[in-house]
Formats: structure tokens, C-alpha cells, sequence
């Protein structure tokens, strides 16, 4: 190994200190003689159906490789106050089937500035923790990005986000449970859709994409379905309503991702350019919560288990996903600087279903 030297000079900067320990530390732990003894786990932004699996995939294939494992409450809010609990095999059982997230979630303002970040370096040293595990959607896998360039600390990601709009992996955790929801919400409203000959807009939840709009929307056969990705005219929304009607359809069902419009706009402007009598329902929270699908029990399962393995290998900075049915790794750079939208083939599906 050949010497090389560093100054810094001029003006001071906000991470000259962490440049400095990224050159004197090796960015793959691989390259570090001592093996990994204790790693952290939190579950960060929205919470998501599956959760609790991919924390007990985390703590229980951490154990049979005799590495602790630490869990931080609130996301990166925890660690930054240093709200450690010791997970241990006891502490996993039992949760499976419940939705939401023992470890709590939050979306923490304070890890966004760097001062936040070096504060959560610091006590994760403090707690002896030689790598995190990271489950959250894409502000989340963003922070422990940020974790890895800033100081070098070894992070694995873990797609959990009802949003599906995660790229790298064809599901995130919580997704299928939420459709799920959302899909059996539809159905009743159908019934009194029916019974009263009315048009009911639906509004479920995707801010920047409509992975859950299509996809129930879809399986529970929506006569039209609005989605970010698309823009929508609502004149023409109206015309085919109008169409439908003097054909002899007496109810229909719009879905629409919030990320497209509020619902009671749509409905609004339905009941005035067409006159049917019609209803909003925004489903909100409700697709957050509930029991996980076996799909997603399994997916967390898989997922958790791959990102330890990653970790306790010298991996750093991918994130765990299934492409394909098969579970992969790829480089949380890559995912983050990628845009998944809905597919084109279930868009057009969705279209010609409409008719
Ligand atoms: O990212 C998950 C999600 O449920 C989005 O679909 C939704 O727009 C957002 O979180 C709601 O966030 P909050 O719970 O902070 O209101």
C-alpha cells in the first residue's frame, strides 16, 4: 500500500470531517479485519403492512450468524435520540400478522439536515452498531444513501411502501395488503353504487404515482381509473359516463390516486356537467393498516433475510428486492435516480376495460 497524504485548507465546510474519515476508513467493511457484531434495524416514513415480518426475518437471520441486533424506534427521529431497544428473538414473536410497525415509524426532519445525520452517526457508534438495515419507501432508502456517502456506514434497504413506487424490486412491502383494502372497500361501495343508481368516485392513496388506483381499481373493475402518471380530461370522464348511462349502465365506479386529484373535485365536477347523483369516499389511512397478505408476509420474509445476509457479507449501500419472483440486490444510487411508473401494458388494460 502506497502513502498518500490530505489537508484541508481555505474556508472550513460542513463534512471535511466526514471526507476525511471516508479516505482513512475502507467503503467495503469486507476490507475491515473485524467481523460484524451488532447491526441496527428501524422502520422509517409511512408505515406498511409487512413491516413487522422483514424486523423479524432482520432479527432472526442476524441471530443465527451470533450478530445482536438493536432496533430504534421512530425511524432515524430514534436513533437521533438514541431510543435503542435490544431485539431478540422473543421480541419478533408473535408479530407476523400484525400490520403496522413495532419499532414505530416517523418521517424525521432533523436526519434531512447533516447536522441530524452525524448526531444519528454518533449514536449509532455509541450503541456498537456496525451497520443498519433500513425498511421504508424512497425518502427513507434516501437517508441511508446519504448515511453511506457522508461517513462511510455500511446500509441495507428495504423496500416498505403501500406506494409500490419503489424501483429495484417489482413489490414493496405493504403494497398487496393495500390493494387488498382498497379492493374490498371498492366492492361494498359497488353495492350501494348499485342499489341507488350512483356514480361513486373512490379516492385511494399514491401521491406521485397510481400503482394502487390501477391495481384495485382494476381488480375490482372500476369504470375508470385516474392516475398521476396520466393527465385526465374530465369532460371527456363525463362523455363516457353519459355514454355508459344511454347504454343502461345505471352505477359506475371512478378510482383516483390522490396524486391525480382530490375525489370530492371529481365528484363534484361529475354531479355538475352531468347531473348523476354522485359520492365521494376517500379511503386514506384504513390502506395502511390491517393485517398483512400471505404475499407480503413472505415478501418481508424473503427481503429481510436477503438484506441481512447482504450486510453481514460486506455489502453496503443496495437494497434487497424481487424481480421476477427471485430476490435480488441492486445499488440504492441506482434505484433512487430511477422513476418507476405504472406499467404501460395495465395501463392500456385498464382503458380498454373501461369501455
Ligand atoms: O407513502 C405512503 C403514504 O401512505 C402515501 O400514499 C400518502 O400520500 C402518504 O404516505 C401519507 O402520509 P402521512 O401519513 O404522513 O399523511
Amino acid at each position: 500500500m502506497k502513502k498518500i497524504g490530505a489537508l484541508t485548507s481555505g474556508g472550513d465546510a460542513a463534512g471535511m470531517n466526514a471526507a476525511i474519515r471516508a479516505m482513512v476508513q475502507p467503503a467495503n467493511p469486507q476490507q475491515q479485519e473485524e467481523s460484524v457484531k451488532k447491526i441496527g434495524v428501524i422502520t422509517s416514513g409511512g408505515d406498511a403492512p409487512g413491516m413487522n415480518a422483514a424486523i423479524r426475518a432482520v432479527v432472526r437471520t442476524a441471530i443465527a450468524q451470533q450478530v445482536e441486533v438493536v432496533g430504534f424506534m421512530r425511524g432515524y427521529e430514534g436513533i437521533i435520540h438514541n431510543e435503542a431497544t435490544p431485539l431478540r428473538s422473543t421480541n419478533v414473536s408473535g408479530i407476523i400478522d400484525r400490520g403496522g410497525t413495532i419499532l414505530r415509524s416517523a418521517r424525521s426532519k432533523t436526519f434531512r439536515t447533516y447536522e441530524g445525520r452525524e448526531q444519528a452517526l454518533a449514536m449509532l457508534h455509541q450503541n456498537s452498531c456496525q451497520g443498519l438495515i433500513v425498511i421504508g419507501g424512497e425518502g427513507s432508502l434516501t437517508g441511508a444513501l446519504k448515511l453511506h456517502e457522508e461517513f462511510s456506514f455500511p446500509v441495507i434497504g428495504i423496500p416498505g411502501s403501500i406506494d409500490n413506487d419503489v424501483a429495484g424490486t417489482d413489490y414493496s412491502i405493504g403494497f398487496d395488503t393495500a390493494v387488498n383494502t382498497a379492493i374490498d372497500a371498492i366492492d361494498k361501495v359497488r353495492d350501494t353504487a348499485y342499489s341507488h343508481d350512483r356514480v361513486f368516485v373512490i379516492e385511494v392513496m399514491g401521491r406521485h404515482f397510481g400503482f394502487i388506483a390501477v391495481e384495485a381499481g382494476l381488480a375490482a373493475g372500476a369504470e375508470a381509473i385516474l392516475i398521476p402518471e396520466a393527465p385526465f380530461d374530465v369532460e371527456s370522464l363525463c362523455e363516457m359516463l353519459k355514454t355508459a348511462a344511454a347504454r343502461g349502465k345505471r352505477s359506475s365506479i371512478i378510482v383516483v390516486a390522490e396524486g391525480a386529484s382530490k375525489g370530492t373535485d371529481v365528484a363534484d365536477a361529475i354531479a355538475a356537467k352531468t347531473g348523476f347523483e354522485t359520492r365521494c369516499v376517500v379511503l386514506g389511512h384504513m390502506q395502511r393498516g390491517g393485517s398483512p397478505t400471505a404475499f407480503d408476509r413472505v415478501l418481508a420474509l424473503r427481503l429481510g433475510s436477503h438484506a441481512t445476509k447482504l450486510l453481514l457479507s460486506g455489502h453496503t449501500a443496495e437494497m434487497a428486492g424481487l424481480m421476477a419472483g427471485l430476490v435480488v440486490s441492486n445499488k440504492l444510487a441506482d434505484i433512487l435516480a430511477e422513476t418507476r411508473e405504472v406499467e404501460q401494458e395495465k395501463r392500456d388494460l385498464a382503458e380498454l376495460m373501461a369501455r
